[in-house]
């Protein structure tokens, strides 16, 4: 079938929206129509040539939702008219780490999907006979996608699309930090570095998990309002002075969970430090530069504060994301605040710039 999507031709260049060729399903692959669909930095990263293992021409976007169209031979869990959320980080259920319920991180696919393939080692996206490579398993600025059926979240149907898109990666990122890396544990202090997409959603985890006191810390005003709408009691201007200002709001102790959701490496630091001595759990969320290492004094660590790292949150998708999907509907996590703006795909250039100027949290691309 003929689909428009937004193809990456060169790094540092604008997305251009194309008309390509999109292949049947073959089996164990699902046919999904996208509906809508966050702009993300990770696309950004790729996007703009600074991610290292980035390719081209390949088709971005990750943070999809939409509905099934067609399966493939032997798929089970998903079939025509589901709503689906996509997943960059599979769960096949089968190999050791999907076994296990201390990661998220399934083997299954990985080699393949880092190359921009689908799990038999080809393409579905082309032009003119020429293969265009999917992007983290996803390739969501599309109107429709091809993806393994291990790669899909069933959700359910009564959540609007537009919104259940921020599930495939922000907000589940976040949420799941709290909920699944960390476990914190009710009545405790947590601090939250960073009031974006993925700082808010663990300030909302920390939130649902019944800690007593949410201290978020960021550079923006703005954020931090969003941040006390999610539950923050305490808010900080980030900086050089923010591990005094934390240990004097915590008795000189820390905090008993820490996040961290910039992607900056100083703040990582700060993380550390600002955790309790004796059990505190900074957990590391942000995706720092090439190159770039996380600088502790090892002293902090004997002191017994934990370091833990968290991709998409531990989040196994297919069983978790509907469950988060569950509480929003229950109206247990308010994800309205966080879509900023909506556009078109042709806009998809402009999410960018809006996500360059720090302007809104998500912007969310409506494709029907
Ligand atoms: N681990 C994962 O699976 C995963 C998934 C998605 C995103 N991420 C990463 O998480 C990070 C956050 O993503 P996002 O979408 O929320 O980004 P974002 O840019 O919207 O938010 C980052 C926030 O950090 C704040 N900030 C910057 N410097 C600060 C400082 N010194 N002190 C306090 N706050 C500061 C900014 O003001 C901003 O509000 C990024 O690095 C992103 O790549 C990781
Ligand atoms: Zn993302
Ligand atoms: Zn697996």
């Amino acid at each position: 079938m003929k689909i428009r999507a937004a193809v990456l031709e060169q790094f540092g260049e604008p997305l251009e929206v194309q008309e390509l060729d999109l292949a049947e399903p073959n089996a164990g692959e699902v046919l999904v129509r996208l509906v809508a669909c966050g702009v993300c930095h990770t696309d950004l990263f790729t996007a703009s040539g600074a991610d290292p293992s980035g390719y081209s021409p390949a088709v971005l976007g990750h943070e999809g939702a939409g509905v099934v169209e067609a399966v493939g031979e032997g798929v089970s869990s998903v079939a025509p008219g589901d709503h689906v959320v996509t997943l960059f980080s599979p769960q096949c259920r089968e190999c050791e780490h999907c076994r296990d319920p201390r990661t998220n991180l399934c083997l299954a696919i990985r080699e393949q999907q880092g190359q921009g393939f689908l799990p038999d080692g080809t393409t579905r996206l082309s032009r003119d006979g020429e293969p265009i490579r999917h992007f983290m398993g996803t390739s969501t600025f599309a109107e429709h996608t091809v993806m393994p059926e291990i790669a899909l979240a069933n959700v359910s149907k009564e959540a609007p699309l537009d919104r259940t898109c921020l599930f495939a990666c922000g907000l589940s990122t976040g949420l799941g930090a709290a909920m699944n890396t960390a476990k914190v544990e009710a009545g405790s202090t947590c601090v939250v570095f960073g009031a974006g997409m993925v700082g808010l959603g663990a300030v909302a985890g920390c939130r649902l998990q019944g800690a007593e006191r949410i201290v978020c810390v960021d550079l923006s005003e703005d954020r931090l309002e969003l941040a006390r709408g999610q539950g923050a009691t305490d808010t900080l201007a980030g900086g050089d002075g923010a591990v005094e200002q934390i240990l004097e709001l915590t008795g000189g102790f820390g905090a008993d969970y820490t996040f961290e959701a910039t992607g900056n490496v100083a703040v990582m630091r700060q993380a550390v430090e600002a955790a309790r001595m004796g059990w505190g759990l900074a957990t590391v969320c942000g995706v720092a530069g090439k190159g770039e290492t996380l600088d502790v004094v090892p002293r902090y660590l004997i002191t017994g504060r934990r370091v833990a790292g968290s991709s998409f949150g531990g989040v196994k998708g297919r069983d978790q994301v509907p469950q988060l999907v569950e509480r929003w509907l229950a109206g247990d996590i308010d994800v309205e605040p966080f879509v900023s703006h909506t556009l078109t795909l042709d806009e998809v250039n402009r999410g960018f710039e809006l996500m360059e100027a720090q302007d809104g949290i998500r912007s969310v691309i409506a494709l029907d």
